[in-house]
């Protein structure tokens, strides 16, 4: 997709949300968004592709349990247990789907960075890894140490996703959560490639 075409998507995405989403949830789309271009500008990512994935990542956050699991079915992969006792985190896999049929995404990094901003993947690329982890440290995001999350940030973009995932899974942990499988397979996955 060239820049004219992401642009033009991400207006209609932004009016979509707009209709959609709560306004707490709208301003975190857009805070996700815009921290989500800036990474992708230090990281030589296209920052047009952080804007439109995350604008988008949360379009699907409002609908009904029935509708997600129809959605998900057609991206070929299996529900997890997670996503079985509790469809709404299918939100993510969902959205990539509709940017795809009624948005007219084409491109698989912007379609893959929606996909897995809620768990995370072995598979995913660089501009995952920045929506990743601008979903859980966007600015207004509480709970989290004024410190840590400088340190986050003024980090390389492995080191960086590797420090909010840790801090994602001893947020898990503290609340007696299930960690998905492939969250901890991505981990690991960015552990060992520290370890080369
Ligand atoms: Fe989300
Ligand atoms: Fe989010």
């Amino acid at each position: 997709m060239n820049l004219e075409q992401l642009q033009e998507v991400t207006e209609k995405v932004n009016l979509y949300i707009l209709g959609m989403l709560p306004p707490f949830r709208y301003k975190h789309s857009v805070r996700v968004a815009v921290l989500a271009r800036d990474l992708c500008a230090r990281f030589a990512v296209e920052p047009a592709k952080g804007y439109l994935a995350g604008i988008a990542h949360d379009m699907c956050k409002t609908a009904q349990d029935e509708w997600l699991l129809n959605m998900a079915e057609k991206d070929g992969a299996k529900l997890t247990g997670i996503e079985k006792s509790k469809p709404a985190l299918l939100h993510g896999r969902a959205a990539a789907l509709l940017l795809a049929e009624d948005f007219q995404v084409t491109d698989p990094s912007v379609l893959n960075a929606v996909r897995y901003h809620t768990f995370g993947s072995p598979d995913i690329d660089d501009l995952g890894k920045i929506i990743y982890v601008a979903d859980k440290i966007e600015p207004k995001r509480p709970d989290i140490d004024p410190v840590l999350r400088e340190r986050m940030l003024s980090s390389d973009l492995d080191t960086m996703t590797i420090m909010v995932m840790e801090m994602t899974i001893s947020y898990l942990a503290a609340k007696g959560k299930k960690v998905a499988k492939n969250t901890k397979l991505m981990l690991q996955h960015l552990q060992e490639g520290k370890n080369k």
